[in-house]
């Protein structure tokens, strides 16, 4: 694998496989890599010749000082993964080089109401800092296809948006959660557990898990009552919010008949690290047969 740190050195190597007619993959990260970034690389390294990943901690995209502080970084690790996933090249930039002015740093973007809530509302300006990035790397890498992890889904939204506003020829490919064997779904952020929070966490999983299964008999209003109590009942564990919304939209709804497919979506903190996971609540098509309206 090919390591660049300057925007000039990894264009002129993208623009000689692109001569050779190559299409090129693209895998954003902020480092601190584990199998589920691996499991995008493996996705991109199958539907494109050539695979570049990125590792920036976009410090524009934090909200919260300490998180940007304390978020891990595993610099040889993440090589040596890299290398054994087969990725092609690796973009590591300094900050200077993505946000050379603030020309950069500062965009106004409007994506409708898709960035107002859940993730939008708890994290202001965090999806702004997101669109910041993700525009300027696709704009430096220009691939035919981009990976993003369903563990962010609004981020998925929300970039799927981006990329009809300003990079219509890009195809945004959405990739499932990757879980470890109990059901924790794979972030960096999980590295920075203590060893007693990593034994209760798993309890997110097992409550969207619940959550899923009593949707079919409870009202969008006790489901949200049954998970709150469930994770706050955890000493160690603070519920930031639990929302049902529309995939589409992502609007949270309040009754089940307000939309087809909806997805439920939780924010914890465990002690002072915050975890984001989902689950997909399928509809029959006939609407909201079995659901309690
Ligand atoms: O999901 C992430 O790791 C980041 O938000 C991204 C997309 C790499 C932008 O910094």
């Amino acid at each position: 694998m090919d390591i660049y740190y300057t925007i000039f050195d990894l264009q002129k190597a993208i623009l000689v496989y692109r001569k050779q007619g190559a299409s090129i993959g693209f895998v954003p990260t902020m480092g601190a890599l584990h199998q589920g970034h691996l499991s995008l690389i493996k996705k991109a390294k199958q539907e494109n010749d050539i695979v570049v990943c990125s590792i920036f901690v976009n410090p524009v995209q934090f909200n919260n000082k300490e998180d940007f502080e304390k978020y891990p970084h595993t610099e040889n690790e993440d090589i040596q993964l890299l290398n054994q996933a087969n990725c092609d090249l690796l973009f590591t930039p300094s900050e200077k080089e993505i946000y050379p002015d603030s020309t950069h740093n500062n965009f106004d973007f409007n994506f409708g109401d898709i960035d107002k809530v859940m993730e939008g509302k708890y994290r202001p300006g965090h999806f702004k800092g997101v669109a910041i990035v993700v525009k300027r790397l696709l704009e430096i890498v220009l691939p035919n296809k981009a990976y993003f992890g369903e563990k962010d889904f609004q981020q998925l939204a929300i970039v799927k948006v981006l990329a009809k506003q300003f990079f219509p020829t890009i195809d945004i490919v959405p990739c499932p959660i990757i879980r470890e064997a109990d059901g924790l779904a794979m972030s960096s952020r999980n590295m920075r557990l203590t060893i007693e929070e990593r034994k209760v966490v798993s309890l997110i999983y097992k409550t969207l898990f619940e959550a899923k299964t009593k949707a079919q008999s409870n009202t969008v209003f006790d489901l949200k009552h049954w998970v709150e109590g469930e994770i706050n009942a955890q000493p160690l564990m603070n519920l930031e919010y639990f929302e049902i919304s529309d995939i589409e939209t992502l609007k949270p709804i309040e009754k089940w008949v307000e939309s087809q497919c909806v997805i439920a979506c939780i924010a914890v903190f465990i002690g002072k690290v915050r975890l984001i996971d989902n689950i997909i609540i399928e509809k029959k098509n006939d609407a909201n047969r079995g659901f309690k309206v």
